[in-house]
């Protein structure tokens, strides 16, 4: 063992909710960095660069995969834009003419964000919103605010996260990785979709909905999505639980293209995975992780512009019009788990998350 406080492991688990360290053998632990996040597709395509359908590969900036795009005259909401990909995401939609609403928990920081950005892009229409998703309540004053200042929506960029953090529970009493990754993008696409279906219909402009999952979708608890132990703190797995609020994040995309494709409704929605980036988003991972991660880092490792291209890709590049259900990877068109195109599970995912944001609204489901 590499160290610990005395608790046996958790079946599934590698990190210890105890002592907050790696318990497992150095072969074991090896083995899960590879898989969690760093899929082999990911390793292999940053090791030799290689350039997929679009043109574009995991080297590829979020400025590049945007290279003479204009989007003057659109506007995007970037949920998490005071931090990592967002902030990047924000910058380079800004670049391209985009009038990007900042939609971040803490507003100072989001300020800063925003007066950095306008020192590199002088002209750049940025807006700084307060959104906390893991509470409805917040979701819900966000969405009436963005409405009362009649803005347009043309993309809704989903990317804020937090990855394995211990157990806890959201304001609205909610397993906090499902809270904030899942449900609170859920409800804030549904309480938007009404202005985005405007402005695509008034702007006759293709409106897209972008949802940042993860490679870890893969890696959820063994039954996919824990219905009926979504809050058992006793058999919780902080990496199965992002896993699981990851996965959510395609079946969210899917189904919503399914029911937006059958209303013909001019907005797509597809979801992605950025690649790996040392990101505030490791916080709850220990020293040691870092340490390897460091190691490896030169070849598995995207840089802040690469982790944001996949972003930009999908919400700009006009190769993607039309394109929505699909997985998203280093900019191209990529496989997800097998599960994700269960359409009864994704429908299943769909009524339960209906459920628990019309419940705290006190709203009837059926
Ligand atoms: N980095 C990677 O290796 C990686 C890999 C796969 C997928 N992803 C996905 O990429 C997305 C962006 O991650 P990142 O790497 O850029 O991480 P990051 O630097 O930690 O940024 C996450 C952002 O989400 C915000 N956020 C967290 N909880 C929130 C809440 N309750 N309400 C509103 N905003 C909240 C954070 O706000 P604060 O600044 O206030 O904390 C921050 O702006 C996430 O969805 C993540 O799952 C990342």
């Amino acid at each position: 063992m590499i160290t610990g406080c005395g608790d046996p492991l958790e079946q599934g688990h590698c990190f210890c909710q105890t002592c907050s360290t790696f318990h497992m053998k150095r072969s074991k632990f090896d083995k899960v960095v590879r898989r969690f996040d760093f899929g082999d597709a990911i390793f292999e395509s940053n090791l030799h660069h290689v350039r997929g359908a679009s043109g574009f590969s995991s080297r590829s900036t979020a400025e590049e995969v945007t290279h003479g795009v204009d989007g003057t005259g659109l506007t995007a909401i970037v949920t998490g834009a005071s931090s990592g990909i967002g902030v990047e995401t924000a910058r380079v939609l800004a670049l391209c003419g985009v009038h990007v609403v900042m939609a971040v928990r803490n507003t100072s920081s989001g300020a800063k964000v925003k007066e950095d950005i306008v020192k590199q892009v002088p002209g750049a229409k940025l807006d700084v919103m307060e959104l906390d998703l893991s509470s409805m309540e917040s979701v819900r004053k966000f969405v009436s605010e963005y409405k009362s200042a009649g803005l347009p929506l043309n993309l809704l960029i989903n990317n804020a996260g937090i990855m394995a953090c211990p157990f806890m529970l959201s304001k609205d009493n909610i397993e906090l990785q499902f809270a904030t990754n899942h449900v609170g993008h859920f409800l804030l696409t549904k309480l938007l979709l009404d202005t985005m279906k405007n402005t695509s219909r008034e702007s006759k402009r293709e409106g897209r909905i972008v949802n940042v999952s993860s490679e870890a979708h893969r890696y959820s608890y063994p039954e996919g999505v824990r219905f009926d132990k979504i809050n058992d703190k006793s058999s919780y797995s902080s990496i199965r639980a992002y896993g699981q609020s990851k996965l959510c994040n395609v079946l969210h995309a899917n189904e919503l293209a399914k029911q937006l494709k059958e209303d013909g409704v001019n907005i797509t929605a597809n979801s992605l995975h950025p690649g790996a980036i040392m990101t505030n988003l490791w916080g709850y991972f220990n020293s040691y992780l870092a340490g390897a991660v460091g190691a490896v880092a030169k070849y598995m490792v995207k840089s802040v512009p690469q982790g944001a291209a996949t972003t930009c890709y999908v919400a700009l590049n006009p190769q993607v019009a039309g394109v929505t259900g699909e997985y998203f990877t280093d900019s191209n068109i990529a496989k997800p788990l097998p599960l994700v195109k269960d359409s009864e599970l994704a429908k299943k995912v769909w009524d339960f998350s209906t459920k628990l944001t019309d419940s705290q609204s006190g709203e009837s489901s059926s």
